[in-house]
C-alpha cells in the first residue's frame, strides 16, 4: 500500500506523512530528502551551483543512498547519516536546480520505488502521485496561503514566533521555489486537496488516516 502526498514548499507533507505513517504503521519516505542530499554533496564538490553539470551531478548522487530507520528510511553520504545539513538554507536555495535534472530524477525515483516495494509506505514529494506511484490508492494534495506556509517554516526553524517582516522574505523565498518546482508539482486527477491553511496538524492527519482506512 502506497500513500501519496504532494504539494508545494512548506505545505506541511514531510510532518504530515510522518505522522500519518506513524498511525497507520507504515514507514516515511521523504523524496525531497534525497534532492536535498545530493544538492548538499554538490555544493561541497561540485563548486559554484551555476557551472553545476548534469552527469557531475548525476555522478555524485551514486554516493547517496536511501536507508531504513526505525520510522521510515533516511538519507546517507557516503554511509552517513546526514541528519539537519540538508534542511540549511544554501541547500534549499540550490536543490531546484537538482530537481529539474532528468537523470537525477530517474535516480531519485528508483529509490522511492524501492522503499515502496518492500514495504507500505506514505511517501511525500511533488510528483508522488502523479509519476513515481501513478497506481497509488490514495493521493493527496496539499496546498495553503504561502504566508501561511511561511509562518510554519520559521517557527520551526527559528523556534519562535516569527516577525512579520521575516514572514514576508520567506513568504518570497518560498513563492520563488514553487515557481522553479512549478514543473514537477502537479496535483494527480484523483488526488484530494486538502487545503491547510485554517486546520491543525492533528485535523490534516486525522483526515487523511481516515481516508486511509476508508
Ligand atoms: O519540505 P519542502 O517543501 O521545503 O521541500 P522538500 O520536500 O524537502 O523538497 C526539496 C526540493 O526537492 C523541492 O523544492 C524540489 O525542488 C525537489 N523535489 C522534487 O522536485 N520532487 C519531489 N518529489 C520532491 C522534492
Amino acid at each position: 500500500m502506497v500513500v501519496a502526498i504532494d504539494g508545494p514548499a512548506a505545505s506541511g507533507k514531510s510532518s504530515t506523512a510522518r505522522w500519518v505513517a506513524e498511525r497507520l504503521g507504515f514507514r516515511h519516505v521523504d523524496s525531497g530528502a534525497l534532492y536535498r542530499a545530493v544538492t548538499w554533496l554538490a555544493l561541497s564538490e561540485a563548486g559554484d551551483p551555476a557551472g553545476w553539470r548534469e552527469e557531475a551531478v548525476r555522478a555524485l548522487a551514486e554516493r547517496v543512498a536511501l536507508s531504513p530507520t526505525a520510522a521510515g528510511f533516511e538519507p546517507l553520504v557516503d554511509g552517513a547519516a546526514v541528519g539537519e545539513a540538508i534542511r540549511g538554507t544554501d541547500v534549499t536555495r540550490n536543490v531546484s536546480r537538482v530537481a529539474q535534472l532528468g537523470s537525477v530524477r530517474t535516480w531519485v525515483n528508483e529509490r522511492v520505488r524501492a522503499a515502496g516495494g518492500s514495504h507500505d509506505v506514505v511517501v511525500d514529494g511533488r510528483d508522488i502521485g502523479t509519476v513515481v506511484f501513478p497506481e497509488a490508492p490514495l493521493k493527496i494534495f496539499l496546498v495553503a496561503d504561502p504566508w501561511e506556509r511561511a509562518r510554519r517554516r520559521l517557527i520551526q526553524r527559528l523556534g519562535r514566533h516569527p516577525q512579520e517582516d521575516e514572514i514576508a522574505e520567506e513568504t518570497e523565498h518560498l513563492v520563488l521555489r514553487d515557481s522553479k518546482d512549478a514543473t514537477q508539482t502537479v496535483q494527480a486527477r484523483d488526488a484530494v486537496l486538502i487545503d491547510t491553511t485554517f486546520l491543525t496538524q492533528a485535523e490534516q492527519v486525522d483526515r487523511i488516516v481516515a481516508l486511509a482506512r476508508a
